[in-house]
């Protein structure tokens, strides 16, 4: 059976389209069968993030519907093996259902593509709010909060958990992304340790702020084209594994003197 993460925040701009194609791949990289489904119905760019921005001819609506089977909505990667994706509506004023969005989860989970259940399906989320909490928080596994380490995003980190309790949603972590090790350590920001204490909610990981990333992605590119020195690519390999559970410290696999500080400062990975 397929486990539902729900990528989210009520913050818009924050990386979780970012998050959510770049888990994606890191856990297809990894060998799981994965499908990213993209649930902004009024921004939707996933397809453009993970670089299907010509390849997609039906989408989930036309699945809800039933204009189209699974099969033929899907669009598979061919950069990596065990990749799927699921297009929003194109049409903005399409009137997606908690109860078709439900079903269609539903047959997502059961679906088995080439002949494999897919192990992981993410679903990335338009900023938050009532509605579209509704709609998500009822199939959703688990959350990822997306954050960063300005003030206003971990308030915002911090109602969007409120939220997610209110909608049932218990399995929830945080995910502190565009993180500047730098301005950490000059304690101009919330450093890691105070934002985990003032969002309460337990840490998955750190994703940095990386402008080969940022390039990447105006691309269609995710981690995969990234050296296997860029600090934003050792991020999303070391967020997948501790997805599945494996324990490992947050900086695993990064470079440069400001994790060593960082971490030298005190350790945080096992919070
Ligand atoms: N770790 C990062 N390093 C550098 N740039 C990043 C990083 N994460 C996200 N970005 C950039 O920030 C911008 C916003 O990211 P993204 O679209 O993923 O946010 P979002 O929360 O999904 O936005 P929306 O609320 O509009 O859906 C993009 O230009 C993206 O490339
Ligand atoms: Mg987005």
């Amino acid at each position: 059976m397929s486990e539902t993460v729900l990528v989210t925040s009520c913050k818009g701009g924050i990386g979780k389209s970012t998050v959510a194609a770049n888990l994606s791949m890191a856990l297809a990289m990894a060998g799981h069968s994965v499908l990213a489904v993209d649930c902004d119905f009024r921004m939707r760019c996933l397809d453009l993030i993970m670089g299907y921005e010509n390849n997609a001819v039906f989408n989930l609506y036309d699945v809800i519907e039933g204009r189209c089977t699974p099969e033929r909505a899907l669009v598979k990667d061919e950069r990596v093996r065990s990749l799927y994706f699921l297009a929003a509506p194109s049409d903005r004023h399409a009137s997606v259902d908690a109860e078709g969005f439900a079903r269609l989860i539903g047959e997502l989970r059961e679906y088995k593509p080439d002949g494999r259940g897919i192990d992981y399906i993410i679903i990335d989320a338009p900023a938050a709010d009532d509605e579209s909490i509704a709609l998500s928080a009822p199939v959703s596994d688990q959350a990822i909060i997306v954050c960063s380490h300005m003030p206003s995003a971990i308030r915002a980190a911090t109602f969007t958990s409120e939220l997610l309790d209110e909608f049932g949603v218990k399995k929830q972590r945080l995910l502190i992304n565009s993180f500047d090790a730098k301005s950490a350590l000059m304690s101009s920001r919330a450093g890691i340790i105070e934002m985990i204490d003032s969002s309460k909610t337990k840490l998955l990981g750190i994703v940095p702020y990386d402008r080969e990333l940022m390039i990447h992605q105006e691309n269609g590119e995710l981690i995969d084209r990234l050296s296997s020195k860029n600090n934003a690519k050792a991020a999303f390999v070391n967020l997948a594994k501790r997805l599945i559970g494996r324990q490992i410290p947050l900086f695993e696999g990064f470079s440069g003197k400001d994790y060593k500080k960082i971490l030298s400062a005190g350790d945080t990975s096992g919070k």
